[in-house]
């Protein structure tokens, strides 16, 4: 078992699509056990993509994910972090595969839906950052 942070991004809340690709992850097995609808501030949205600070699409994105609520999730199942992954589709969705949340949902690379966390450790440190462990029920 092994367990993912997802956000599901100020596009899918402003479409009122946030249940249309819970239904997608739970379809792949995979069990939302902690979620909660926030409003990210610049600061929190710089601090959760710091890693990608030196890159030219970093300030539209913080400015992105501020843009309207978020949904943040914790995700549990067999082999998670890539599981996830694979079902999101690759982060460009022109590159996405049928059948995957960004094919099916995303706008642009950009508003793309969805974040999944990328390894087993930055899965652990982007869950703490939005969840305290009673918020997390398996
Ligand atoms: P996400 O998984 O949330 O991680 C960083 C995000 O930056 C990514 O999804 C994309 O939505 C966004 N992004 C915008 N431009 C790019 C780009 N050129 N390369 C990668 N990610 C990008």
């Amino acid at each position: 078992m092994e367990r993912t942070l997802s956000i599901l991004k100020p596009d899918a809340t402003r479409r009122n699509i946030t249940g249309a690709i819970n239904a997608k992850i739970e379809a792949s097995g995979l069990r939302i056990i902690a979620q909660k609808r926030i409003r990210l501030s610049v600061e929190e949205a710089q601090q959760f993509y710091a890693v990608h600070k030196e890159r030219a699409f970093y300030d539209d994105l913080c400015k992105f994910m501020t843009s309207g609520p978020v949904v943040v999730q914790v995700l549990e199942g067999n082999n998670a972090v890539e599981h996830y992954r694979t079902v999101m589709g690759a982060t460009n969705p022109a590159n996405a595969d049928e059948g995957t949340i960004r094919r099916e949902f995303a706008e642009s690379l950009e508003a793309n839906s969805a974040h999944g966390s990328d390894s087993s450790e930055n899965a652990e440190n982007e869950i703490k950052f939005f969840f305290s462990d009673i918020e997390i029920v398996a």
